[in-house]
């Protein structure tokens, strides 16, 4: 810059040339807080279901993600609670320790611990949440609590996370507020607007099951081992989505309900069974496709009402059952025909990871907004 615009610039400041110390000081607290803020590394811990998970963030990057998977449920069809919460207290020491490890970081360089408070299993979050508070409490360092529901949200601002796309075709980074977001996960169902990063409301909400529910019930059904909802997703691929139709509940507002449809596939399994003992086999694929496209349908058609309503055109999913892969082409036509512009995250980052609690961490300690010791968990936990 040359040095008579400088000039120009000093002497135009309030106090002329005094004002020379007035931009140094602002200029200074500036570039301190965006170096330090840039320094904010967190450590993110997630113990909500049947996942122990840690993950290091820095720079808005997610340095590690670690997640240990528990076998334990498959022969159960679902998961037991107690079985979770030991597995999770077996399995945490060395997800914390391989997460730091791969980050390449000391837990002495750590600026905050970031954990989920809830919603989950209370034997679970305990876990996570006692270990959290108990490293925190010996590094000296800020906890940070973390709603998980809001944080398979905030999943979208991970840098580098997921596919974007617009109906014009230009791509941006990040979904611009207010966005909606369909949170569809094993617990969890719901239409959120997302007003910033920690101001989100919920505008749709299941009223029984949730949609990963209907996909592992579903998958129950036909023999298929827990969690079902991948195994239907890969079955599904060569299958006729045609073949069987199934009812859609007639709910009002944005509202969810999947248990009439589970009802619905038991009594059509049953009854096809009696005629054909060997139906599931002879038809698995097209089952597959058919129950799937029915949970994705009625998923989709409460959406395209909100986004609608809203005049929202950036559309984001999350969640386990958004790794679901008929929903995520679904989405990339309602891109073209909706004019939406689309947020589909990676798939690590859909199902239960702990890069999500750190990146929601990163936010609530922009506010300040730190847990003190007193902290618990909480297995209703709504925002
Ligand atoms: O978010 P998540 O990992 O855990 C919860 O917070 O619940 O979601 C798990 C759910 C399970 O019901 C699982 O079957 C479902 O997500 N899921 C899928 C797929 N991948 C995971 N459902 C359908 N298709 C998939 N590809
Ligand atoms: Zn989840």
């Amino acid at each position: 810059m040359r040095e008579d615009i400088i000039a120009y610039m000093i002497v135009s400041l309030p106090g002329g040339w005094q004002g020379i110390n007035t931009l140094h000081l602002y200029l200074s607290n500036f570039l301190s807080e965006y170096f330090c803020l840039n320094e904010i590394i967190i450590l993110g811990i997630e113990s909500s279901c049947d996942d122990t998970a840690a993950a290091v963030f820095l720079k808005g990057k997610i340095l590690s993600n670690v997640v240990a998977g528990q076998e334990v449920h498959k022969a159960y069809g679902g998961v037991v609670p107690e079985w979770a919460s030991r597995a999770h207290q077996k399995n945490i020491v060395p997800v914390v320790h391989q997460a730091l490890k791969s980050a390449n970081i000391d837990k002495s360089e750590l600026t905050a611990i970031a954990f989920t408070k809830g919603p989950g299993l209370l034997g679970s979050l305990l876990v996570g949440v006692s270990f959290a508070k108990a490293m925190a409490l010996g590094l000296n360092i800020p906890l940070l609590e973390v709603n998980h529901l809001q944080a398979h949200i905030l999943a979208h601002f991970i840098k580098g996370n997921g596919r974007q796309g617009t109906g014009d075709g230009k791509e941006k980074e990040f979904p611009g507020f207010p966005f909606l977001c369909l949170t569809v996960s094993g617990g969890h169902t719901q239409i959120v607007l997302v007003k910033d990063h920690l101001e989100m409301e919920v505008i749709g909400r299941t009223i029984d099951d949730a949609a990963g529910e209907a996909f592992d019930k579903a998958a129950k059904i036909i023999g298929l081992p827990y969690p079902g909802g991948p195994l239907i997703d890969k079955v599904a691929a060569g299958g006729n989505a045609l073949a069987f139709e199934f009812p859609h509940p007639k709910i009002a507002s944005y509202d969810y309900s999947f248990s009439g449809i589970k009802t619905a596939f038991l009594y059509f399994i049953r009854d096809n069974i009696k005629k054909e003992p060997d139906f599931i086999n002879m038809n698995k694929s097209d089952i597959c496709a058919s129950i799937q496209k029915t949970i994705v349908d009625v998923l989709l058609n409460k959406l395209i009402a909100a986004a609608c309503d809203t005049g929202i055109k950036d559309i984001a999913i999350a969640g386990g059952v958004a790794a679901n892969s008929h929903l995520r082409s679904e989405l990339e036509s309602l891109k073209k025909t909706q004019g939406w512009h689309i947020y589909i995250p990676a798939r690590k980052y859909c199902t239960d990871n702990a890069a999500m609690i750190a990146i929601a961490g990163y936010y609530k300690y922009l506010k300040g907004a730190f847990a003190d010791q007193s902290v618990s968990a909480e297995a209703r936990y709504p925002f």
